[in-house]
């Protein structure tokens, strides 16, 4: 079972000269591997699973190759010694996915992989009824881990901390977080998503999750999903070196560059208070800088 940690989550302000205050919650400081919302979007669907106490449990999630979520759930088997298995996109993968620094780990953590086309992969609700014939008592948990129970998990990323600042802002990929923080905010908080996917439904998916219409979504520069710009790593890197928090390239360095021109560009009212969520994602550094180390491009100068 996940347990709500006793330690109370850091929020640090980022010293700017906008004229807006600019913060951060971080979340990534959780848990070393299940980061960030990765923890509270699994809390809801892991304990009421393990709470029914199924016989010979088992996890099954669906993600890219440097899925954080993958990355999270085979984490919380190994920990909790529970067999996981990851329904990965791309049927390449299949004989290199050991070059992969997520899914390397993954299997390490005991993580058993199924590689499908991304024909196959793309028609999810196919492949979830597929294996939920084949694995009729694991619990399968959709991609990124965005459902109503990972929508009810998320209010525990607000708190009496959260409560007086006037925008929370989040990176958006499969929607969950954003409409957690949408349904759990304060009456008077707005709340900006700042999208790294380029997805039309996104808009729709969130309001039936959080049935508020608090949020506006704004894009990133980039928002081809895990597209990494040279443009970006300069910023997480001068973003390390300033503030000694490292961020990711494909959500939160994203997010927060992008509140970074949002705040020049005086989107925020003068002298309100900005809370940034740190949602983790760390562990894809590796990757991201063995990728771009093959490219020749300017890599991230730390890793976790
Ligand atoms: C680090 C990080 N930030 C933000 C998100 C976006 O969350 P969501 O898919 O709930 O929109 C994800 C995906 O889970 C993520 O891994």
């Amino acid at each position: 079972m996940l347990q709500i940690p006793e330690f109370q989550i850091p929020v640090t302000e980022i010293q700017t000269d906008f004229d807006c205050r600019i913060f951060i919650k971080r979340e990534d400081l959780i848990h070393p591997e299940i980061s960030g919302n990765k923890f509270w979007k699994l809390y809801y669907n892991i304990n009421h699973y393990l709470g029914s106490k199924p016989e010979n449990p088992l996890l099954i999630s669906f993600g890219g190759a440097f899925s954080n979520h993958i990355a999270s759930v085979a984490a919380f088997g190994k920990q909790f010694g529970i067999p996981t298995i990851g329904i990965i996109r791309g049927e390449e993968l299949e004989d290199a996915w050991q070059d992969n620094p997520t899914l390397y780990k993954a299997s390490q953590d005991g993580m058993q992989f199924v590689f499908v086309s991304r024909n196959d992969y793309h028609n999810k609700e196919r492949l979830t009824h597929a294996f939920s014939l084949q694995y009729n008592n694991a619990l399968i948990i959709p991609e990124g881990g965005s459902n109503a129970a990972a929508v009810q998990g998320i209010q525990y990323m607000l708190g009496k901390e959260t409560k007086d600042f006037d925008y929370l802002c989040t990176a958006v990929g499969t929607g969950g977080t954003i409409a957690g923080l949408s349904k759990f905010a304060e009456g008077g908080q707005k709340v900006v998503g700042i999208r790294v996917v380029k997805d039309d439904s996104l808009p729709k998916t969130i309001l039936e999750w959080s049935g508020r219409p608090n949020f506006e979504l704004v894009d990133a520069n980039e928002t081809r999903y895990g597209k990494i710009t040279d443009e970006n790593v300069r910023f997480i890197n001068w973003f390390y070196k300033e503030y000694q928090i490292p961020l990711d390239p494909i959500y939160t360095g994203k997010m927060m560059q992008t509140i970074f021109d949002l705040a020049e560009k005086g989107y925020f009212a003068k002298g309100s208070k900005i809370l940034a969520f740190h949602t983790g994602g760390l562990q894809g550094i590796k990757g991201a800088n063995q990728f771009l180390k093959s490219k020749n491009r300017i890599l991230i100068d730390f890793e976790e």
